[in-house]
Order: structure tokens, then sequence, then C-alpha cells
């Protein structure tokens, strides 16, 4: 049908989780439930497993001597059948290993290096169903998770040619926008050589009012913004980013771009879009790029 199932050996359709390390587990679980009502599905040793609905795990906690780490491992759902992608990227010389024990969940696994950070992709065509209470502070869904990468065209390439993303906007000539739905992104890249792992994980609003009535939660409990609110230009989300007791960067988001019709080639139209229709596109390193409502936290785009 699309192009990608033709070109793409493992044709990525969703992020399903990802990972954590944490010296303190019942600090972060801690976190996720009380301010954003995630559900501890399963616990147990040095692990945890949390839900926003629907799916077993969308993240995973793993207890550490270390320095807490976030995006350790991530899990994407394939379409098809994990056989399949297996010999398609074996025949294109990665490397893969099969997994049915990887955790609670997961019935069946098929783990990827990712070139350039060594980070364990985790494919899977079925993940586990779960029910959970509804709740009206919980988050949509887990969407997207930006990391540090040292090769950034290599990243891009490997995402693309292989796991069937698309390219969705660049800022400047260090961060890339992948989406694997309609969704404007479910992965960005920045390229750094000083940092590593997650620049940051978001979860999703699914209006403005759902977004502030988390923030005034967080803020009961003294978790303050570092940036925000504000709308990006690259997927025009309103944004708003702090910290979880890690020091992960934690993005809440609303009003996301979405590309329905791949076909067109542009996302579905605006009133806050700069042009019309709104195509993917490399963006100058400004405050339209990084947010239209002004003012930039230069941290958020260090590296
Ligand atoms: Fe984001």
């Amino acid at each position: 049908m699309s192009e990608k199932k033709t070109t793409a050996a493992a044709a990525v359709t969703k992020l399903g989780y990802v990972g954590f390390e944490t010296p303190d587990l019942d600090a972060l679980v801690d976190y996720y439930t009380t301010n954003l009502d995630f559900v501890v599905v399963d616990k147990a040793g040095d692990y945890a497993y949390l839900t926003t609905g629907s799916e077993h795990h969308n993240i995973v906690i793993e207890k550490t001597k270390d320095q807490p780490r976030g995006r350790t491992f991530v899990g994407w759902q394939i379409e098809g059948g994990l056989d399949d992608a297996e010999k398609r990227l074996r025949d294109r010389g990665y490397q893969t290993e099969r997994r049915t024990d990887i955790g609670p969940g997961s019935p069946d696994t098929l783990i990827l290096e990712e070139p350039g950070t060594g980070t364990a992709l985790h494919l899977f065509s079925e993940i586990d169903a779960v029910e959970v209470p509804s709740s009206w502070l919980r988050p949509t869904k887990l969407g997207h998770v930006a990391s540090y990468v040292p090769d950034l065209d290599g990243a891009q390439a490997f995402y693309q040619d292989l796991l069937g993303f698309r390219w969705s906007d660049t800022i400047g000539d260090f961060f890339v926008f992948l989406r694997c739905g309609h969704d404007h992104h479910t992965a960005n890249f920045m390229k750094s050589a000083k940092y590593r792992d997650m620049h940051h994980i978001a979860y999703e609003a699914r209006d403005l009012d759902h977004l502030q009535m988390m923030l005034d939660n967080l803020a009961s409990n003294n978790f303050r913004l570092e940036w925000g609110p504000g709308r990006h230009g690259a997927g025009h989300n309103i944004f708003t980013y702090h910290k979880d007791p890690d020091g992960n960067v934690i993005e809440l988001f609303t009003q996301l771009d979405v590309m329905a019709d791949e076909d067109k080639g542009y996302f579905e139209p605006r009133p806050w879009h700069e042009d019309h229709p709104q195509y993917p596109k490399t963006w100058e390193v400004d405050v339209a790029a990084a947010n239209s409502w002004g003012p930039i936290n230069p941290a958020m785009l260090d590296h």
C-alpha cells in the first residue's frame, strides 16, 4: 500500500514503551502514579511496569545502583510478524536477538541495537492488553521520546530506511523529528558529541484543560516548569517541560500536528501554521521554530 511497507525491513507503527533506570524505584513510581495517575501493572524486585491504559506497559523502571538514566531501551510496535522482520533485518546485515522471556506483558520481542548509541530497541507485534480504570488526569498516551545521538544523519537513515519512519521536520542542522504514524513525531534526535541518552520524554494531554489539570496537580506536589507553556514551531504542539525526581525532562503537550494523509504529504491545516499547507521542512534556529509564543530556553537546545 504505502512505500514504507515495501522498503522497510521492519515497519514501525507505534511507540510502545520506554525504559528508565533509577536509584530510587519507589520515588519514580510515586512520581508517575501521584502526579500523572499512571497505573502500576506489575512491580516485582527491581522492576516496575506502568501504563496509561490498554497496553501492559508504557514505562518500565529498573532500580540501579548507578546514576539515573532515561531511555535505556525503547519498545516499538511493528507491522506484521516478527519472523519476517527478523529475516529482513538479518538479510540487511543487522544482528538481532529474539526473546520470549524479556519481561511480563511481552510474549515475543526482537531486539535490535541502535547504531551510534547501543540502545536496545525492542520490536514487537503484540503486547498484552490490560484494563485499567479511566482517569481525567492521566495522559492520553506516551507521545514521543527524544534522544541525543552522535551521528544524526546515520540515525535518521537507520530509522527511515530500516524501520519505516518518515521525516517530519528538522531544526537547524541538529534536531530531527520523525513520525511512525499520524503524529508529527514519535522519535526525535538531537545531534550531540557531549550528551548521551534521553533529551526528553513526552506525554499527551487531550486538550488545554487537561494540560492545566496536570500542571496544577504537579504544582501542588512542588514540581515546577522549566519551560513553557509555549507553542513549538516544528510540530506546533503546545508544550510544557518539567523534571521528574531523577532530573529526567518530562514534556506534557497537546495539539501536536498530524499527517492524516501521507499521500498529500502535508500536516492537517491549523490556523497557527506558518505555511499553508504546512509541509515538512528545515527550520531556521529561531524563536519561531522553538517557541512561537517566546521565549527560548537555551538549555533545551544545547547540544
Ligand atoms: Fe517533545
